[in-house]
């Protein structure tokens, strides 16, 4: 038995709704409201209908009866709805989000969504394949698990920007349609513009750097872009990347604003009445890391490879200078088990900018900070402030400066020591949420194969 949904009549003798957002409504008991959403979930029994609507502000259990449980039998997951009904506390020993129950008195279909094989479970089946499934995504961002990560994102980029207010850095926002690279010429997109060469950004770092005279500490959120051919659990070729530069410090400065930044805006996440449950829902137990992180050299990291047998990317023992790859970094730091700072890497395997150690110029004053599960999460480095030094750099690199002529001049007009760093978003929200990939630290994830949606 069912009944068609325009046979449901509103009773015009009832109290007037309050029109309200379902996390508002949550506050609004013993009124009668009118809220709008999604079916989130449905369940059918003889004469009653359990809906779960979802608007994103939250999700409210409303229990419908007599001819509105006869109409529910037509609807479907996904529809689009309004509800009207009176908010209701829970019985006693039940439980809902916001302590509430909708007691439903009538409701408008607004769009219905398809049943059968055209349904909303039916395109985004938990076990499918991958690929189907990012193909879905557009509808796939609407689970529970992808639409919680993306709120922790929200709650970890709005507190990110708290703590640089807090700090004094200013935000500005660098172009990404450059002509010079940042981090090697291998893994840069490069444009056509209007008939030169052009690149989308790989760091916004040299562009930073000029604002330090300008505005003072600054630093932006902009997208990184990486032509990454492999595919790995940490990589994408469009990243949220959070950098910033600050002048006037040394190495040390910079190592202790970053174990600062991590360790507040994680804890400010964590306090966030939204993303704290919710980063407890996706990461069971997660606790903020205590400071101070550890502090360890390259070179006593390619010790620590050599004493626990972990081999190099050619699978022999690790020797000083070697890269320390994906997989061996992530089987250090897993099994240390805390965040690390790994410090002083050799000039060799890292970019043309970075300023030399003065009691070791075989090493540079730079870090990456690694965090369990999915090591490096932050790059950084302390820059060469010489124009001499700096073009030693780009010569090492087989890098052209003339189109850098205007990160040169920072050298050239009132040169100070500064130094800055990035920050991955995917990848500190992959550690923070337990995800096992960047992939899902994104709402719409690109990689080599695919672009859509
Ligand atoms: O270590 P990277 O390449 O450093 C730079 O780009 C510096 N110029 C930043 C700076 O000093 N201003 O990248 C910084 C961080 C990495 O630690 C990582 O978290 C992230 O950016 N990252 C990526 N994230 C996702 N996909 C990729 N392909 C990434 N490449 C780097």
């Amino acid at each position: 038995e069912s009944l068609d949904f325009s046979k449901l009549k509103l009773d015009d003798s009832l109290e007037k709704p309050v029109k309200s957002k379902i996390v508002k409504a949550y506050d609004l008991k013993n009124q009668r409201v009118k809220v709008a959403g999604w079916v989130h979930r449905l369940r059918l029994s003889k004469k009653l209908a359990f809906l779960v609507l979802r608007d994103g502000s939250g999700f409210l259990q409303a229990v419908l009866t007599g001819d509105c449980a006869l109409a529910a039998v037509n609807l479907t997951l996904e529809s689009s709805v309004y509800l009207y009904g009176t908010v209701k506390p829970l019985p006693e020993g039940k439980s809902a989000p916001g302590g509430v129950e909708l007691s439903v008195d009538y409701f408008e279909v607004v769009g219905l969504a398809p049943c059968g094989s055209d349904s909303f479970t039916n395109k985004i089946q938990e076990n499918a394949d991958p690929s189907l499934l990012l193909d879905q995504r557009h509808l796939a961002l609407r689970g529970e698990t992808l639409s919680a990560v993306m709120k922790v994102r929200a709650a970890f980029l709005k507190n990110i920007r708290r703590f640089y207010d807090e700090e004094s850095l200013i935000e500005v926002t660098p172009p990404n349609m450059v002509q010079t690279q940042v981090e090697g010429g291998s893994t840069l997109f490069k444009l056509d513009y209007y008939g030169e060469e052009a690149y989308l950004t790989q760091s916004s770092q040299l562009y930073l750097e000029t604002f330090n005279a300008a505005l003072g500490d600054v630093y932006c959120i902009a997208e990184s872009f990486r032509a990454e051919k492999s595919h790995t659990r940490r990589h994408l070729s469009e990243y949220t990347h959070i950098e910033a530069e600050l002048s006037f410090i040394d190495f040390k400065d910079l190592l202790d604003h970053i174990e600062k930044l991590l360790i507040n805006v994680v804890k400010y996440v964590l306090e966030d009445p939204i993303a704290g449950p919710l980063v407890e829902q996706l990461n069971p137990g997660f606790k903020l890391p205590e400071g101070p992180f550890i502090r360890m050299e390259y070179k006593d990291a390619i010790t620590w490879l050599q004493e626990h047998g972990i081999k190099n990317e050619e699978d022999k023992e690790f020797q000083f200078g070697d890269d320390i790859a994906e997989a061996a970094e992530r089987k250090m730091v897993d099994t240390i088990g805390k965040p690390i700072l790994l410090i002083r890497f050799p000039v060799a395997i890292k970019s043309f900018y970075m300023k030399k150690c003065k009691d070791d110029p075989r090493v540079t004053e730079s870090v990456d900070v690694l965090m369990p599960t999915v090591g490096e999460i932050t790059g950084g480095s302390m820059r060469i402030d010489d124009t001499e030094e700096l073009l030693a750099g780009f010569k090492r690199e087989g890098i052209d400066p003339t189109s850098y002529y205007w990160f040169i001049d920072q050298r050239k007009y009132g040169t100070c020591p500064h130094g800055g760093y990035g920050l991955g978003t995917e990848r500190i929200l992959a550690w923070l949420c337990n995800r096992f990939t960047v992939r899902e630290c994104v709402p719409y994830p690109r990689f080599s194969g695919r672009a859509t949606p």
